[in-house]
This record gives structure tokens, sequence and C-alpha cells, in this order.
């Protein structure tokens, strides 16, 4: 097949790996699969504090197991990657470690509160939703099962995170203005989640004329302003001036994008602000401490019919 025919071919879960495919259409899916897989693991290393900083059991055992989940997103995310054929897990995981490896920019903030977990398990998990859901209509299949699972954990996420915001917004009043503090710092970040506008995206139109992208990045911002900028007020915040966001002709709301800081969004995705490095190098150290398993294990499969325990 060659990439024309990729193109007139294009629609949900169309191709798999049986299918004969260009290395164009290869890369492009590997390029978004890998950084969705990175993201789950960087948004799961975050997570992991707010078990520590949460309140009570219930919220610890919750904050747990939602942690877990987006390991194993992840997992499944570099499978569906690596029957592309272009990269290997191992070397999706050694590149995330290295600092090649990208992932979502709302990771390379650094968590150091209570109150931001229900910006990252509401309304990031929320923004993750509006992504995901449509990719369950990707061409490449592999990637499409994956979301029928992903969407289904992530539905929990979200409760999870509106019933810490609920909890927040509905506590003293000290709670509620350190919640409204950090939303503020968090809100152009989530805007910024969809990725840069239609116009500045170098991928944006090869992804969607070969179907793995059904919605643009424009159109998923302002899907996700539309559902949860009601939802932040309902909770009582206060949305921030800036961005401004304006009403369309169709009556729904859009964001002024240059009122968002693309400075700071594109060192992001270059891998080079500073919560970056202190992301990557903290993922890096773990991956480091766990090493000793990896090896332990190779020796055994290596090892092979000659071992005690495969003779057993
Ligand atoms: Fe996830
Ligand atoms: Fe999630």
């Amino acid at each position: 097949m060659d990439i024309d025919d990729v193109k007139a071919r294009a629609g949900p879960r169309e191709f798999s790996p049986s299918d004969d495919l260009p290395l164009e259409y290869r890369e492009a899916a590997t390029r978004m699969l890998e950084f969705h897989a990175n993201s789950e693991v960087m948004g799961g290393y975050l997570d992991k504090e707010f078990t520590r900083m949460a309140p009570s059991l219930d919220r610890k055992l919750a904050c747990t197991a939602k942690c877990q989940d987006e390991i194993g997103h992840a997992q499944l995310l570099y499978r569906a990657a690596e029957t592309l054929g272009v990269k290997t897990r191992e070397e999706m995981l050694a590149d995330l470690t290295n600092g090649d490896g990208k992932f979502l920019n709302c990771f390379h903030y650094p968590v150091d509160s209570w109150y931001e977990a229900p910006m990252i398990d509401f309304f990031v998990d929320g923004a993750a939703m509006r992504r995901q859901a449509t990719l369950k209509d990707t061409s490449w299949e592999p990637y499409a099962h994956a979301m029928d699972k992903v969407c289904f954990e992530e539905g929990f996420h979200v409760k999870h995170g509106e019933d810490i915001l609920r909890e927040l917004m509905t506590s003293s009043k000290a709670n509620q203005e350190r919640t409204q503090e950090v939303f503020e710092d968090w809100w152009p970040r989530m805007l910024q989640f969809f990725g840069p506008t239609n116009d500045e995206s170098t991928h944006n139109d090869f992804a969607q004329q070969v179907g793995l992208k059904t919605v643009s990045n424009d159109e998923l911002r302002n899907s996700f302003l539309n559902m949860y900028m009601p939802k932040a007020e309902k909770y009582g915040l206060e949305i921030p001036e800036s961005p401004r966001i304006f009403e369309r002709d169709d009556g729904t709301m859009a964001v002024r994008e240059d009122d968002l800081d693309w400075d700071e969004f594109w060192t992001i995705a270059k891998n080079d602000f500073e919560g970056s490095h202190e992301q990557i190098g903290s993922r890096r150290r773990r991956q480091e401490a766990v090493e000793w398993v990896r090896e332990s294990m190779t020796d055994w499969e290596t090892a092979g019919a000659d071992s005690p325990q495969a003779a057993d």
C-alpha cells in the first residue's frame, strides 16, 4: 500500500498489523502513540504525589489505584506502538529517561499541594477524555482498541477528581481560596493541553489525512472549554481574565489563543523547561532503581531450559 492508498482508505479502525503500511504512516502513528504512552507514565508519576498528600485513607487508596491505572495505560499504548514495527517498548522507555521522549505539557509542572489534585484528576483527565474519546475512531486499530479500556477507566478518574474539587469548594473559605489560586495557574496550561493551534501544528494535516486524528487541536480545545468552563463555575471557581474567552456565532465559547504563553509551551515541547528536567530526572532515577529487577528477569530468561526452574 502506498500513502495515497492509505489516505483513500483511511477511516475508523481501518488498519491493523496485517496491513502492509508505508513507513510514513507507521512513523506518524508511532509518534502519536509514543507521546501518549509517555504522557501516561509522566502523569502517573505526578499523580503519585497525591497519595502522600491525600487527607484520608480512602483518598489515598483512590489516588494509588488511579496511579496504577495510568501506568497500565502506558503499557497498553507502548504495546500498541510496538505493533507498528518502528520502535520497541524498551527504546521508547529509554528515550523517555534520556530526555528525547516527548510528553504532555501539563506533566512538566511539578505539584506541591493537595489543592492541585483536582486540577490534574478532574480538569487534565477531563481534557484527556475529550481527546481520547475521539481516538476510539483512529485508523490504527490497536490504538483504538486500547482506547476502549483507557476511556472506561478515565471516566472513573474524572469522577474521583470532581469529588475532590466538590469537597474543597464546599469546605472552609481558606480552602476555596487556595483552590482558586492553583486553578488560575493551571487554567492556561489545561487549554494548552491540546497542543499548538492548527496553524502551528506541524503534524496535524497529515495525521488527519491518514485518519490517525479525527478532530483538530483547536476543535478539541474549544470542546473542552465549553464543557469544563460551566463545571468550574458550578463549583464556585472564577475563570481567569486571561486568556480571553469570546462567544462565537454559533453561541459556543472559544479561547483567544494569542493570549496563551506559546513561548513557554514550545520550551516545554523541547523538554527544556525547568520542570521538564526535574520530572525527567525523577523518572530516570526511578527507572535506574529498578534496573536490578529487569536484569534478573533477563538472566532468568536467558538461562532458559537449563535453569532448575524451567526443568521443574
Ligand atoms: Fe490515563
Ligand atoms: Fe487518568
